[in-house]
């Protein structure tokens, strides 16, 4: 009885705290952090038209596209703000990031479109409060622009530097870049009083 009580234990703690499907994809890979990091920078720098790199800038800021957010500014995120910003992330960082990273990794892997569409029905547990957005063009939801990984130029390199390298499947693949790709850009954060989330 003892035995099984002791089982039941050391099953129970080593189940993975919840994160989203994306997640749990990706931590099944067993990857290092720097190996994630060295996918994410060679993703994200893609230098062709409709790329992270276009679209937001070497670095995370100055890109082409209008309105396209200042990776290096997490707390001017719509993510950020919606989730209840400075409160909230004070209250309770790790759930408060781990929420953060399972809306921004599906924005990332998906665009924003789909996300429009499916995120908040199939995520119900985490609350958008898009009233408490400051962003005010179409602050109830997101800007199509923000293609991520479904922008055409995007999934060559998806489909050659993951999916055929690490032979894994087209959406194993999509779930690691979008996951990689969000590590980089992580440290883009500059540490001012717009930064300072994850560093
Ligand atoms: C075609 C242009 C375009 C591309 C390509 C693009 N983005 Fe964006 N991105 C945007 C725009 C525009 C926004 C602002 C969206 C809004 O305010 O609703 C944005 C917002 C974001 C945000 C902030 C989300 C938030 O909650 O406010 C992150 C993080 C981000 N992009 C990361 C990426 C990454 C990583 C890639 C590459 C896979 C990428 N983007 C590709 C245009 C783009």
């Amino acid at each position: 009885m003892r035995l099984l009580l002791a089982v039941l234990c050391v099953g129970i703690l080593a189940l993975p705290v919840y994160a989203g499907e994306i997640e749990d994809n990706v931590a099944k890979l067993k990857l290092s952090k720097e190996e994630l990091l060295k996918l994410g920078e060679a993703i994200y720098n893609v230098d062709e038209a409709n790329t992270c790199f276009k679209c937001h800038g070497k670095g995370g800021h100055g890109g082409d596209q209008a309105g396209a957010a200042d990776l290096r500014h997490p707390r001017t995120w719509r993510v950020y703000q919606a989730m209840g910003g400075d409160a909230a992330f004070t209250a309770n960082k790790e759930k408060f990031l781990q929420d953060l990273e399972v809306a921004l990794h599906y924005l990332i892997r998906h665009g924003a479109t789909t996300w429009n569409l499916r995120f908040e029905k199939a995520n119900k547990d985490i609350k958008y409060d898009w009233s408490k957005v400051s962003i005010p063009d179409k602050a109830d939801k997101y800007n199509n622009m923000m293609k991520g990984l479904t922008s055409e130029p995007m999934k060559k390199p998806v489909k050659e530097l993951i999916q055929e390298k690490m032979k894994l499947t087209a959406s194993q693949a999509q779930d690691l870049a979008a996951v990689a790709d969000f590590e980089y850009v992580k440290t883009f954060d500059d540490g001012s009083d717009k930064g300072g989330v994850f560093k």
